[in-house]
């Protein structure tokens, strides 16, 4: 398939540097980070903390921050909270301690040291090697540690445009990740290597609306078994 875009000009796009795109989620309430991650973020900190450990969040494609400025608020310096986002768009001025924001690429950026909870909302809708990032994703977890985040099976496509489909979900399952069809969330539980059988050729920013109705972008892959 022809017209795929590289990495450098995919995140020039349109469809993915613009101004419309929802960055600003709150921790909780209908479109907050508990409902689309399926879990309450604050609980699952507070819960750490209560073993009396130094916990750790990582947020993918956090776009202003706005939930993590919520939560550092709320939590204090007891979780170190790490944002990172393509566009240095974040909520300020002032940050609280135990908040650092990055203005950087998920597909090339690599953090520091391990974290308890690794999310991503509504962001790899619109990176381009999107089953890279999985893997990544995966490797920065505590060996107790979550990861999860919105992930869309009908936007990773294959050379000729086909849906992945079914047999991306099995390769998923099979090394380790979890993925809820019906919410469209994928999942790891404790650090793991994951290596998925699929080379990445490219995106498409004229993929149209996807699910969540707003322009997102497809990834094409060759399946490598
Ligand atoms: C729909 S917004 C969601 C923002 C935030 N998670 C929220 O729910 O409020 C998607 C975010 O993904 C970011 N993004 C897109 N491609 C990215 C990339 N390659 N690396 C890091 N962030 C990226 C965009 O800049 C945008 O802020």
């Amino acid at each position: 398939m022809g017209g795929l875009l590289d990495g450098e000009a995919l995140e020039r796009s349109s469809v993915v540097a613009n101004c419309v795109m929802n960055r600003e989620r709150g921790l909780s309430g209908s479109n907050g980070y508990g409902r689309e991650l399926g879990i309450d973020v604050l609980e699952f900190l507070r819960g750490r903390v209560r073993e009396g450990r130094r916990v750790r969040w990582l947020d993918l494609c956090c776009g202003s921050g706005r939930a993590l400025f919520e939560a550092s608020h709320r939590i204090g310096d007891a979780v170190e909270i790490v944002g990172m986002d393509l566009v240095g768009f974040f909520a300020g001025p002032s940050r609280p301690p135990g908040l650092r924001l990055i203005t950087a690429s998920v597909v090339d950026w690599v953090p520091e040291g391990l974290f308890d909870l690794v999310t991503c909302v509504h962001g790899l809708h619109y990176v381009g090697d999107r089953l890279g990032v999985l893997s990544r994703a995966a490797s920065w977890l505590a060996d107790d540690g979550l990861f999860v985040g919105n992930f869309d099976v009908d936007g990773v496509r294959l050379a000729d445009g086909a849906p992945a489909g079914r047999r991306l979900v099995s390769a998923l399952r099979a090394s380790g990740l979890d993925y809820d069809a019906r919410r469209r969330r994928v999942s790891c539980r404790g650090r793991r290597e994951v290596t998925l059988p699929y080379r990445y050729l490219g995106s498409d920013d004229r993929a149209g609306p996807n699910y969540t109705g707003q322009s997102a972008v497809n990834s094409h892959y060759v399946h490598e078994p």
